[in-house]
């Protein structure tokens, strides 16, 4: 599915022992992992995001804490999105306005297509509008 949508991750373990949830590339994400990164510290009040990439594809967890996405693409949908247990992964194609706000001790993890590229950002939202595919 080339929108944003929710990837429910399984659970293992219980609620006596806690639990583990696996990503295993290609496997687990529609694409090869070929990065992962971590945010963390970011204050309440702040909203990050409000870029949008030209290829890259994501898939981004809360693992802790709550993270709320609001998402926008090239035909006008928009979405939101809540982060709220470490097994619910939010898939993100290629060409998605997004901002992104955070509890106040959230952890975002991001498993991530590409390498990290600042050429595949679009940082302008004007330019990403107007962007023909
Ligand atoms: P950015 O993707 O804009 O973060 P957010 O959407 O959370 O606000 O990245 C923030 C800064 O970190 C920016 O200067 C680029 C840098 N950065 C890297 O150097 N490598 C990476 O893999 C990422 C994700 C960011």
């Amino acid at each position: 599915m080339d929108i944003p949508h929710i990837i429910n991750f399984s659970k293992i373990g219980s609620q006596d022992l806690g639990y583990i949830t696996v990503a295993e590339t290609q496997k687990d994400t529609p694409f090869e992992i070929k990065r992962v990164y971590w945010t963390y510290y970011t204050p309440q009040d702040v909203i990050r995001g409000g870029h949008a990439h030209k290829e890259l594809q994501q898939v981004i967890f809360a693992t802790s804490g709550i993270i709320e996405f609001n998402t926008l693409d090239l035909q006008g949908n928009r979405e939101n999105f809540i982060l709220d247990s470490p097994s619910k992964g939010l898939y993100i194609p290629k060409l998605i306005w997004r901002d992104i706000k955070f509890s106040h001790n959230a952890v975002l993890l991001c498993l991530a297509s590409e390498l990290y590229d600042e050429k595949d950002y679009f940082r302008d939202f004007e330019e990403f509008k107007n962007y023909k595919k």
